[in-house]
């Protein structure tokens, strides 16, 4: 079956209809949208905005300021419990616009009228036996923007969902054109009290484009972006913590532009911390303390990062409330009352509950908090950065600068029960520098190609049937010779595109055997991916003689995760359960066996009784479920041109080199900002250097394994709880094309180098 770049007919994807709902009228005329909203729209989406009609996009741009925040807010603080939209075709799809929340859907009908009204204030701030009093979190304001955003909620369902499932015809939309690029844009940053910044994440983004591109300032307190398209205005905004804002219009001519910014302290600045900050500021002086604070750890941040979960300050009672929920959570939602009862509660928060709760009550409740921020901004190589992050909204939802993830640190993360966000699991970049998504919950595509300049999404899809429904992918990478790989695991099999040619191949596996969520390359031109569904739990495609290889899974019923392959055309994966390490597959013998690994370097299983220590051991799995000591690598990242393997840890264990060849292991501690672990994914680039993101740190860093030093880079955005990256090679240069799953973007990141930067300074401020 072919990938071409349309989107399928999408006429089989009915949903039940559901007469509970009180249905929004669509109108068959699309409502007026501004000009730089529907571009955005037509690169962000790849489609003609017209096709698909009214939409959530034209809902969300229809509220005012004020709604607008209310419906932030709501998203942050009550979609756990409450919808309000469905926020995504797939949501609707699967019949979530019935009561599948652990709280009625909320919408008009709620709030209309003075004694519903009333009734809905009181609740909102003084709770029920049920749902956490909010007085301790919301102010009167935002309590007053949430119930001005739900008397807009009309529906239950968004309008879109109606379109997308009708839509008969291709659209594919031409090229976005890129103009003439412009001189620099530049400017020096200071604050108030006149001292120059260093470190200053400074983001532009023009209008009607779907990219933001972002640098830094260095020791001068200078910003100096790469050329960027001339003749567009721009937003432009500088951000450092405990730091307002700057903001500012600048128009862009080919002559280039300057703009200073002066920022002003600001004193509560929480809220723009990471979840690794929020991490680091809590108390650890007591035993009680450090055995909470792990607890916390193991049970809390599989999910998400913790500056979304200690946002709102509730009492002892409310926080109850939040683990009787949490404990029968699926990672991305609740889904019906009856399914979350026949969920098997999480054993962690079940033994800990009374604990935890007024433990949480003391961190993040009506009192004075314990917790003591620090905030930080890079410095050093660390501002070397450019970022280029591209919103990956699916057709019909999101809007710029709103609801795709955060660029206002001051507002927290987003929430991410909003599937329309749950795309961006992994990305990578191809040799001309084009950023590739594997697009993990969507009806409209399987993988999305981002022009690098405007940030126009190419969809492509991928279908077992002709004419039926896209194949999921997870998994994506560029090999050596440019070419995308990905794996379609929805179907099992795995899927192939040249980006130059457009040429593209489904590839399947033998007679039996399904490809899973992860794929890797070898050193000699093999592509590996991970089994699923039956014993065969990794499997080799040689790309020369276009041959399999199958490898069983070596401790029957391990767990398994990641595939990566090594210079010498092994294999590997990492486990968990029962035994935490890594599982190599030998292509020469066709034999695959355990290789342990070090001991975690912060092990805390001293801080628990036997009996404790049991319950935490019940079950490693990647959700909320952690145990003291444990390592448990995410995807492990080879050298596929040497002997180097590295797996770095998901329970903060450190980060391992193993050599591929005597198995010899050594373990390296994170550096201090990275204390919290949760690191997903290693990828080697050309120069052996290491590259690891840092799913609650908004970070990436590099690992030089010559000088064993770490150099951390932080991202414009937070909430990203970011997952996947790889490495590539870019006309000679090593660039990381990555997800955010958390937030709904993707990314491009590049490296200048000191000298390249003084070269543009000197360049810039010649007269
Ligand atoms: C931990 C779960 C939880 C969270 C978070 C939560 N709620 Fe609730 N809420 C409930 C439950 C359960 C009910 C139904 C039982 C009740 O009324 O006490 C409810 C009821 C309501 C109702 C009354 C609905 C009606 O008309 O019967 C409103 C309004 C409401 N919530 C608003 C909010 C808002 C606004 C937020 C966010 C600021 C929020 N809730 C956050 C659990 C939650
Ligand atoms: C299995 C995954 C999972 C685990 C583990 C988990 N959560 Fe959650 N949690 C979620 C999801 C999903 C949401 C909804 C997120 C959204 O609205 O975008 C959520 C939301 C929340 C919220 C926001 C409530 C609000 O105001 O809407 C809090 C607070 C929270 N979790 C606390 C916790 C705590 C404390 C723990 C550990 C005891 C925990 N979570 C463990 C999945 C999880």
């Amino acid at each position: 079956m072919a990938v071409k770049p349309v989107l399928a007919v999408l006429g089989v994807l009915l949903f039940p209809s559901s007469d509970v709902l009180a249905q929004q009228a669509t109108s068959a005329d699309t409502p007026d949208m501004p000009a730089d909203v529907e571009e955005w729209m037509r690169t962000a989406w790849g489609m003609e905005p017209q096709v698909l009609g009214v939409t959530d996009t034209h809902f969300l741009s229809s509220l005012n300021a004020s709604e607008r925040q209310g419906a932030f807010l709501f998203k942050q603080r009550c979609n756990t419990c409450h919808y309000s939209t469905m926020s995504t075709t797939r949501g609707a799809r699967a019949g979530l616009v019935s009561e599948a929340s652990y709280g009625p859907p909320l919408s008009k009908r709620n709030v209309e009228g003075e004694d519903r009204e009333r009734a809905a204030r009181l609740l909102i701030s003084e709770g029920s036996a049920t749902m956490p009093a909010f007085k301790y979190a919301l102010g009167p304001e935002q309590i007053d923007s949430i119930i001005g955003y739900l008397k807009r909620v009309e529906t239950l369902r968004p309008p879109v969902v109606d379109r997308l499932v009708d839509i008969e015809s291709p659209n594919v939309v031409e090229a976005v054109p890129f103009g003439q690029t412009a001189q620099t844009l530049w400017g020096t940053i200071t604050s108030t009290s006149g001292k120059t910044l260093e470190g200053v994440t400074v983001s532009a983004r023009s209008l009607g484009r779907n990219v933001t591109t972002s640098v830094f300032t260095d020791s001068d307190g200078e910003y100096y972006f790469p050329p960027l398209e001339a003749g567009r205005p721009y937003k432009v905004w500088a951000q450092a913590q405990a730091f307002e804002a700057g903001r500012a219009d600048v128009a862009l001519s080919q002559a280039g532009a300057r703009q200073d910014f002066t920022l002003a302290p600001e004193a509560d600045f929480h809220n723009q911390l990471t979840g690794s900050q929020w991490y680091a500021a809590l108390p650890d002086g007591t035993r009680e303390d450090r055995r909470m604070k792990e607890v916390f750890r193991a049970a809390c941040m599989g999910c998400h990062p913790q500056n979304f979960t200690l946002i709102s300050r509730f009492d002892e009672a409310g926080w109850r409330n939040i683990i009787t929920v949490m404990s029968r959570m699926h990672p991305y939602r609740y889904g019906t009352p009856a399914a979350a009862a026949n969920r098997e509660p999480n054993p962690i928060m079940l033994y800990f509950e009374d604990e935890l709760a007024a433990w949480l009550a003391k961190m993040r409740g009506p009192g004075p908090s314990p917790m003591a921020f620090t905030p930080r901004r890079p410095t050093g190589d660390s501002t070397l950065m450019i970022a280029r992050e591209y919103d990956t909204p699916e057709p019909g939802f999101g809007l710029p600068f709103f609801n795709d993830g955060s660029t206002d640190w001051a507002l927290g993360p987003v929430d991410f029960m909003d599937e329309s966000k749950h795309h961006a699991m992994n990305a990578t970049v191809d040799h001309d520098g084009n950023v590739w998504m594997a697009d993990m919950f969507n009806i409209t595509r399987t993988v999305v190609k981002y022009d690098w300049r405007t940030g126009q999404a190419t969809n492509f899809v991928v279908s077992e049937m002709p004419g039926g429904p896209p194949a999921n992918s997870h998994d994506i990478i560029v090999d050596d010779d440019g070419v995308v790989w990905f794996d379609m695991s929805s179907t099992g099999a795995l899927g192939r595109i040249d980006p130059r040619t457009g040429t593209s191949n489904t590839i399947r596996p033998p007679e039996g055997s399904r490809v899973g969520p992860w794929i890797g390359d070898d050193g000699l031109g093999g592509i590996w991916a991970a089994g699923a569904a039956n014993d065969v739990k990794a499997m080799r495609y040689d790309t020369r003689t276009r041959e399999w290889t199958l490898f069983e899974n070596p401790i029957p019923n391990a767990s398994n995760y990641g595939m990566t392959g090594d210079g010498d055309g092994n294999g590997w994966w990492s486990t968990a359960n029962p035994r935490d390490g890594l599982m190599k597959a030998d292509l020469e013998s066709g034999q695959a066996a355990f290789v342990p690994v070090p001991e975690a370097v912060n092990d805390r299983a001293d801080l628990f009784t036997a009996e404790e220590l049991a319950i935490f051991g019940t079950r490693l799995t990647f959700y909320g479920y952690g145990r003291p000591g444990a390592v448990a690598i995410r995807k492990p990242g080879a050298d596929p041109r040497g002997t180097a393997l590295w797996g770095c840890s998901w329970y903060g264990g450190g980060m391992v080199k193993l050599d591929t060849r005597s198995h010899v292991a050594t373990m390296y501690p994170f550096p201090p900002e990275h204390e919290d672990g949760n690191c997903y994914e290693t990828s080697v680039d050309k120069d052996g250097m290491v590259w690891l993101p840092f799913t609650h740190g908004d970070a990436i860093a590099k690992f030089d394994p010559d000088t064993e030093q770490w150099t951390s880079y932080f991202l414009p955005t937070i909430g990203t709880k970011t997952h996947g990256l790889q490495a590539v090679t870019v006309n000679g240069r090593t660039e990381i094309g990555m997800g955010y799953l958390g937030a709904g973007k993707v990314a491009k990141l590049q490296f200048r180098t000191k000298e390249e930067l003084q070269r543009l300074k000197a360049e810039t401020r010649r007269p």
